[in-house]
């Protein structure tokens, strides 16, 4: 049994706790009595437990605020965690500093039942390292996750603008030091396998260690980012079995990029999944501005959206409209399924024992191509959507009216699983792209769907903005308003 190794404060932690899914928080709270993290709602929506991660990524380090009450203690393996208690001057200063993020939120008045106040220093302490000078958009997604019930927010903004005024701490880290004693806490020859009262937690270093262990123990359960797992537990208080964590395997945390596909890795989070998608597919900004917070992102991978299969999963929509693929694998067999196929039925998928999805593989944009995504729940931020739908369409003839050549639908929200509207988009081949064929196919849309009500929306409210969606994207994309609005990015999704 090996013990869990990580940095906390510059020294060495070594944490042999009873259960591998014991969270970061319950260890930081109830073992080490570092009570700064606070427990909201233990399911990653209030960001009172946030803490930063750090890891080194092509020695570079990486700051990642991430939600410690959903993350369990052995994916904190070799990295190094900075909790609020981290920010405050170590070399008896006196007077002793507080970091700027901590003196402007009380200079701006940014706390006052305090509960969330530990939680948001440390979202302003990632985004303090990443962004010199953040703008305001940048300010309110580093906050995204991050709940308050007092301040109604804008003096915590106005600490975030200001905090770069103060002097830089003169008990900041050091980073060679830091980086330094990563790479000494680093396992080079097999990944962590921790095991405590029967139950085991491995942490491969590669694919190919990954499909072994799991080939070994096809019951096991694969975490990933942890963000719908770590829920299983805090909230549904399952006991897991063995757990393999693929955040370790280094070949799985690339992106491949030819001229036919972007190829995602399992071990990409959604935050850096961001980018090589929204170069190629910009009009999907919106929705992963949208998807949960930044500590969730930072956290959660998009092959974990796909693989767990909610049906009210925000990337499915728009990949099922791309013509997106899944890489599977099982010990050294490999094979590969349209998205579409993947899913089985509600919350059930292809997967056999001991397989896992390698990544997930996106077409490269055609040319021609209109892609539209409408994300619809409650809240702008943070929110997992009542609705989603996807449409990517081309058409021929563009400039005498136009004739549906190409089009794909998709919905979240409006069956067991993410699905493609395929009768809709059968029968909406070849018909021209007007009003009239709209109206028809809004109302087809019956066929491909049976949506249920739940406290996220009726079924008919369902239904209904389902059919709405489509005339939307058939306002923004029919030919008179590709022409009127030539040089406006009317595929944009408004707020
Ligand atoms: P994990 O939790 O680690 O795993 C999820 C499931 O996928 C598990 O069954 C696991 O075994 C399986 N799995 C993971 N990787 C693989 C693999 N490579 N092969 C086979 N199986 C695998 N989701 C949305 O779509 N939209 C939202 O707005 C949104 N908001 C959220 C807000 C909060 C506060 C939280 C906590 C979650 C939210 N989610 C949302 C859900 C979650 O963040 C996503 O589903 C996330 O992408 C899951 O990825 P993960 O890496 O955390 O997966
Ligand atoms: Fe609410 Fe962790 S306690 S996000
Ligand atoms: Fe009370 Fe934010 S200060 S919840």
């Amino acid at each position: 049994m090996d013990a869990v190794r990580f940095l906390l404060d510059g020294e060495v932690v070594e944490a042999a706790v009873t259960d591998p899914t014991r969270t970061v928080l319950q260890f930081l709270r109830e073992d080490l009595r570092r009570v700064g993290s606070k427990e909201g709602c233990a399911e990653g929506d209030c960001g009172a437990c946030a803490v930063v991660v750090v890891e080194l990524e092509q020695d570079a380090l990486r700051y990642r605020a991430v939600n410690a009450c959903i993350r369990f203690l052995p994916t904190l393996d070799g990295k190094a965690l900075f909790t609020v208690e981290s920010l405050k001057s170590r070399h008896h200063e006196s007077p002793a500093r507080l970091h700027p993020a901590q003196q402007s939120m009380v200079d701006w008045h940014g706390s006052q039942c305090g509960f969330c106040t530990p939680g948001f220093v440390m979202s302003m302490f990632a985004l303090y390292l990443a962004q010199k000078a953040p703008t305001r958009a940048q300010i309110n997604d580093a906050l995204s996750g991050n709940l308050c019930r007092c301040t109604g927010y804008r003096p915590i903004i106005d600490a975030c603008i200001h905090m770069r005024d103060y002097p830089a701490p003169r008990h900041g880290h050091n980073e060679t030091a830091l980086k330094k004693q990563l790479r000494g806490l680093a396992r080079d020859q097999r990944g962590l396998e921790y095991s405590a009262n029967g139950r085991r937690f491995f942490a491969p270093r590669d694919a190919d260690e990954l499909a072994a262990v799991l080939q070994d123990n096809p019951d096991a359960q694969i975490l990933a980012g942890g963000t719908d797992v770590g829920l299983w537990v805090t909230k549904q208080l399952r006991e897991l079995p063995h757990v393999v964590y693929l955040g370790e395997a280094a070949d799985l945390n690339r992106i491949d990029i030819d001229d036919k596909t972007i190829r995602i890795a399992a071990a990409v989070t959604l935050e850096d999944a961001l980018a090589p998608i929204l170069a190629e597919y910009p009009e999907l900004g919106e929705l992963f501005r949208r998807f949960a917070s930044l500590p969730v992102r930072n956290a959660g991978t998009l092959v974990g959206n796909v693989a767990n299969g909610s049906p009210i999963g925000d990337s499915m929509p728009a990949l099922l409209a791309l013509g997106a693929a899944v890489n599977l694998r099982r010990g050294k067999r490999r094979r590969r399924l349209a998205l579409e196929e993947f899913y089985h039925g509600y919350m059930q998928n292809a997967l056999q024992a001991g397989e896992f999805i390698e990544s997930v593989a996106i077409p490269r944009r055609v040319e021609g191509l209109r892609l539209a995504c409408y994300k619809l729940s409650k809240r702008y931020d943070q929110d997992i959507s009542a609705l989603c739908a996807a449409f990517a369409l081309r058409l021929d003839n563009e400039l005498e009216g136009g004739r549906v050549r190409h089009i794909r639908i998709a919905f979240g929200g409006m069956a067991a699983i993410p699905k493609r509207a395929l009768a809709t988009e059968i029968w909406l081949g070849g018909k021209a792209w007007g009003e009239a064929t709209i109206e028809q196919a809004a109302r087809r849309l019956d066929e491909d769907f049976t949506p249920l009500g739940d406290m996220r929306a009726s079924a008919a409210y369902r239904a209904r903005a389902a059919a709405n969606m489509l005339r939307r994207f058939f306002l923004q994309t029919r030919p008179e308003a590709a022409l009127a609005d030539a040089e406006v990015n009317v595929f944009q999704m408004a707020s």
